[in-house]
């Protein structure tokens, strides 16, 4: 028996915004579409259906269609209530721990319910941007879980934004390892090179932070100067090779603000590649002490 929060329960006895959003064709100043996850033979399915403001680019309406658990009901009807209202690029920062705080938590075996409202999300602006499927990044690189259809970059990535750090954890966040099994081995070595990688970004960060102490400071004329070098020479042209870019847009003391380019601007991952990539880098070459936001 799963330990349901009463926000949970609540939902699943009467959920807000179930059904599908259907398109009048005399307004043409709103545009619906829907985007869709998981499959029914794998247990959870989900369609989120929104209906979008064009010229203000944001969420008028937004309902769910789910085949699932307590928890993947729950996890939807609190994602159209998160998501109302937003801006496109606002709704695309929504994560799915935002789902589950909204929810008072989740059981972790069932996170990923969350995890699928925030894919079905993107999907769907996705969609209504007309990045075609093949360049979200979570259908590149190598297929990891053939029993759920997940790839490498795909189970990195909740990882990374998730901070997991066992194999049963990834399986409880994105189901891959649920299944047959077989692909166990390969979750755990992905996981220990994810925390291979960040240790050693301790390590250096650590030592920076141990540099700081006994050095003269960086004065902003420096710290600016270091960051943009560090952007162009190390992080730039790493984005640029995917389609994407990101510009230093300012900095205040240690909050460094960037504009993320291209496929950056709207990738899944876009949290990952700030803090994961950006954040870290910047982190270990110039200050420890850096935050990393996109404006
Ligand atoms: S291949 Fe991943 S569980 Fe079967």
């Amino acid at each position: 028996m799963w330990d349901y929060t009463e926000k949970v329960l609540e939902l699943f006895h009467n959920p807000k915004n179930q059904g599908l959003i259907e398109k009048t064709l005399e307004n043409d100043s709103v545009a619906v579409v829907f985007g869709e996850v998981g499959s029914i033979a794998c247990g959870d399915a989900l369609r989120l259906h929104l209906k979008i403001q064009i010229a203000q680019d944001s969420i008028l309406d937004a309902r769910f269609q789910t085949f699932g658990c307590t928890s993947a009901i729950a996890s939807s009807s609190a994602l159209t209530e998160l998501i109302k209202g937003l801006t496109l690029d606002e709704a695309l920062k929504v994560t799915n721990q935002d789902i589950a705080e909204y929810l008072g938590g989740l059981p972790e075996a069932k996170m990923h319910c969350s995890v699928m409202g925030q894919e079905a999300l993107e999907a769907a602006i996705y969609k209504y941007r007309g990045i075609p499927l093949d360049s979200h990044e979570d259908d590149e690189g190598a297929l990891i879980c053939s029993c759920y259809g997940i790839s490498n970059s795909r189970i990195r990535r909740i990882i990374i934004e998730n901070e997991l750090t066992t194999t049963e954890q990834v399986t409880n966040y994105v189901k891959a390892g649920g299944g047959c099994g077989s692909c166990l081995v390969n979750i755990d070595d992905i996981l220990a090179s994810v925390l291979t990688e960040k240790e050693k970004n301790i390590e250096v960060v650590t030592e920076i932070a141990h540099q700081k102490d006994t050095t003269k400071p960086l004065t902003n004329l420096q710290k600016i100067t270091l960051i943009q070098q560090v952007l162009e020479q190390e992080i730039r042209p790493f984005l640029m090779a995917d389609g994407g870019d990101v510009e230093l847009y300012d900095v205040n003391g240690d909050q460094v603000l960037v504009s993320l380019k291209g496929a950056c601007d709207s990738c899944s991952s876009r949290n990952a590649t700030l803090k994961g990539a950006i954040e870290t880098r910047l982190r270990a070459k110039v200050s420890p002490y850096l935050i990393v936001e996109a404006v």
